[in-house]
């Protein structure tokens, strides 16, 4: 069977949940494998909405078993939380989720820490989502992190709580929380997590062995990778597909790499965003698509689509289909433009210098707008002329064929297609 991904292209946000919802009813297994809290995935099961932060979405579906794989990092009260919501909904998750024995799990430490910086100086911001993400991948990679494994042995934890309280104390101003206080409340949140946990590489190659249909669904976005994207206004995690085989522990390979992009382009937290839109048409989209945070509540900022950034991110990602979300948002739009590249750049790909990035001014192309409401549309054949060609021209410009177009949040609101449109 082949294995599948579910990869977000610009700066998240861009309905991953959704489409992951919509695959998963036919997958046997849901793996997230970067990321944690940070993330919010919107999903309408039944029509009644839910936000998984932590959990794969692929819960959502009985048969679906789902992996949190060793590359993510996990704030256990708020996993305990999460899974309470998913099985007061009659979703029982016993022998379907696996925690990785290896995952990073945050301490309030790393809150704190996340929290201080966020609050600080103004110069050393990320806009960060304040889950902690940045200090527990930090403590992971100086090998002081606290792992699932530690949660479950008391000696193993006060150690690996002093380590990180040592190490970090030159950090914070002595009021930040002691092993004391996070010991005990870290070994109950572990006893309610045991029955969860697994070695989750072992779990997934004998499932790939045995022929298993396996979908990857990531987090965040491909301009959000702590490498490759907008540094160092990212978040802390390998996000393209690159960063799959390290996430989940196996040297494998992803034959379907599904990129997901907005119709448009969205930003939350701070960063450079060649064709952002500060004026009226960037607040119509914000309300036309309800960009606000699915984790923070906060604005997003709103834009037309990058589509030499989605060009570049393609290639890095391994992207062999792209899925298009929102296309119903940009009905009533007249005229819609799209980022072809940036005055005076001839390079191929993104300058690695931030304010080489932040300086890049937008060229546009105008490509002709729609009316009608498209979100009952549900095969690429119906969808106005306009909306066909505008289509075509991302494809042709990215240079990879659309397979899968959205019109709306709801779980049948997407369908399947062989590449743009043709008339
Ligand atoms: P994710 O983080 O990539 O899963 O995306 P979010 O859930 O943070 O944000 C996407 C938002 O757009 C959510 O509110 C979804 O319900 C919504 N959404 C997803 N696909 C579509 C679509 O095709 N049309 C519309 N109008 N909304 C969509
Ligand atoms: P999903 O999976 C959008 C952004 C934050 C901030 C930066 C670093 O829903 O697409 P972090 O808390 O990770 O240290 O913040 O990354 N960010 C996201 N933006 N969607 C997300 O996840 C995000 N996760 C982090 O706003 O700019
Ligand atoms: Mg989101």
């Amino acid at each position: 069977m082949p294995t599948t991904a579910i990869l977000g292209l610009q700066w998240g946000d861009e309905g991953k949940g959704k489409l992951v919802d919509s695959i998963s009813a036919r997958q046997d297994f849901c793996v997230r494998f970067q990321g944690g809290g940070n993330a919010g995935h919107t999903v309408y099961p039944e029509g009644k909405k839910i936000v998984l932060h932590h959990l794969p979405t692929g819960v959502l579906h009985k048969d679906c078993i789902n992996l949190m794989a060793q590359g993510m990092v996990m704030d256990p009260f708020k996993l305990i939380d999460e899974i309470a919501e998913v099985e007061g909904r009659g979703l029982k998750l016993d022998e379907r989720l696996f925690i990785s024995d290896r995952i990073a799990v945050t301490i309030p430490l790393h809150l704190t820490l996340d929290m201080d910086r966020e609050s600080g100086n103004e110069a050393n911001r990320v806009g960060t989502t304040k889950r902690g993400i940045g200090p527990t991948y930090a403590d992971r990679y100086d090998r002081i992190g606290v792992r699932m494994a530690d949660l479950l042995d008391e000696t193993s934890l006060r150690e690996a709580l002093q380590r990180a309280v040592n190490v970090r104390a030159c950090q914070t101003d002595g009021n930040a929380p002691g092993v004391d206080s996070m010991i005990k409340p870290l070994l109950e949140a572990g006893k309610k997590l045991k029955r969860y946990v697994a070695d989750t590489s072992l779990l997934l190659a004998e499932a790939i062995k045995e022929d298993k249909r396996v979908l990857f669904e990531g987090a965040q976005g491909a301009l959000l990778d702590v490498v490759q994207g907008t540094y160092p206004f990212v978040t802390s995690s390998h996000t393209t597909g690159a960063g799959i085989p390290a996430g989940v522990g196996l040297a494998l390979k992803v034959e379907d790499a599904i990129g997901v992009t907005k119709a448009y382009c969205t930003r939350v937290g701070e960063g450079p965003f060649p064709t952002e839109l500060t004026d009226d048409t960037g607040h119509k989209l914000r309300e036309a698509g309800g960009e606000y945070g699915a984790t923070t509540g906060r604005p997003r900022r709103c834009g037309w689509i990058d589509l030499f950034a989605l060009r570049y991110v393609c290639r890095i990602s391994g992207i062999t289909r792209l899925a298009i979300t929102k296309l119903d948002v940009l009905s009533g739009f007249g005229e819609l433009k799209v980022g072809v590249g940036y005055e005076g750049h001839n390079q191929p790909g993104l300058p690695a210098d931030i304010r080489a990035f932040s300086a890049l001014k937008p060229k546009y192309e105008s490509l002709p707008g729609w009316n009608d409401d498209i979100s009952k549309v549900r095969k690429a054949a119906d969808l106005p002329a306009t909306a066909r060609s505008y289509l075509r021209y991302l494809e042709e410009f990215v240079e990879v064929p659309i397979g899968i177009i959205s019109v709306g949040p709801e779980r049948e609101a997407s369908f399947e297609t062989n590449g743009a449109p043709r008339d």
